[in-house]
């Protein structure tokens, strides 16, 4: 077996815009090389998401995104039959006197995201996002031991279905609730924190590169002195870059009061953090 190249992924992520450190080069490139589903957790927006789309660019490969939800069944997450064209095959062989052709086949057969996540024909396979498994029920993740295990479905009607080219699988958790053991062993795991200074400074200047290096350096600290500053919601990546890109519309070339009090609702968006926000801004304004 070859030695994973973590610094070769990490250089090809950057390629394709995402920063990852090498914690988080590292749990991917593990994750992709051995095949093995990672589940990547941490605050909202910080980034787990958007590392899935990252290795699929990075592998060619498509991306198969299941966003999760509370309720969120089988018939939805990974096939179902297509009723009213069973109904119509029947109808017209009705009509013209024939036996209907056999409804559970393959022409009948939906294939929803962890399905389709088994077919893919590349030799990469697919990249199967599972996005927010914690807003899921429980018995959902006890279906997914399964899957994850074999990368197979059994179809009663129809047979088994087995992955020519297993899915490079990413679990992401915003930590609503825990997990169940059994789905953390399957799993490599990665916790996603909050960039440093000079990452998120490095992020904002990638994404948005006609903001002033000033500015950029400003709101990334300004930033990490909010995440600090016990709100109920802390800003993530999304909102650095929100908060940059609005400045920068207003005009400001540096992180001064006025702007601030014009613009905090897209970095917190809670009443109680606006207050806390505008309290500690003396701390990051001139
Ligand atoms: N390491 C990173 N490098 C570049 N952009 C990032 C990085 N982490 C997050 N972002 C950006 O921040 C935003 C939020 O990321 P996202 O993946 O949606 O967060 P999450 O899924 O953790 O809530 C996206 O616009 C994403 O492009
Ligand atoms: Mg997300």
């Amino acid at each position: 077996m070859t030695s994973i190249d973590v610094a070769g992924l990490a250089a090809r992520l950057r390629d394709v815009s995402y920063l990852a450190d090498r914690g988080l080069a590292t749990a991917l490139a593990c994750a992709v090389a051995m095949r093995r589903p990672l589940l990547l957790e941490g605050d909202a927006g910080v980034g787990k998401t958007d590392a899935a789309r990252a290795i699929a660019r990075v592998y060619d490969a498509s991306l198969v995104r299941l966003q999760c939800y509370e309720g969120l069944d089988l018939y939805a997450a990974a096939y179902d039959w297509n009723y009213a064209k069973q109904l119509l095959a029947i109808r017209s062989a009705e009509a013209a006197g024939d036996r209907a052709a056999d409804l559970y086949g393959e022409d009948f057969l939906l294939r929803r995201p962890l399905l389709a996540a088994l077919g893919a024909e590349k030799e990469n396979g697919a990249v199967l996002l599972i996005d927010e498994i914690d807003r899921a029920d429980d018995e959902f993740e006890a279906y997914l031991l399964e899957y994850l295990a074999d990368f197979a479905m059994t179809i009663p009607e129809f047979g088994r279905i087995a992955a020519a080219h297993p899915p490079i699988v990413i679990l992401t958790s915003n930590r609503t609730r825990d997990l169940h053991d059994a789905l953390k062993r399957r799993c490599f795991y990665y916790w996603i924190g909050h960039p440093t200074v000079e990452r998120e400074i490095e992020i904002i200047r990638m994404r948005l590169p006609s903001v002033s290096e000033d500015l950029a350096r400003d709101v990334a600290g300004a930033v990490a002195i909010l995440r600090d500053s016990g709100l109920r919601k802390a800003p993530g990546i999304a909102e650095a870059l929100d908060w940059t890109q609005t400045l920068d519309a207003l005009g400001a070339r540096r992180l001064e009061r006025r702007f601030v009090d014009d613009s905090l609702g897209t970095v917190v968006k809670y009443p109680e953090d606006i207050e806390t926000a505008r309290a500690v801004a003396k701390t990051f304004v001139q």
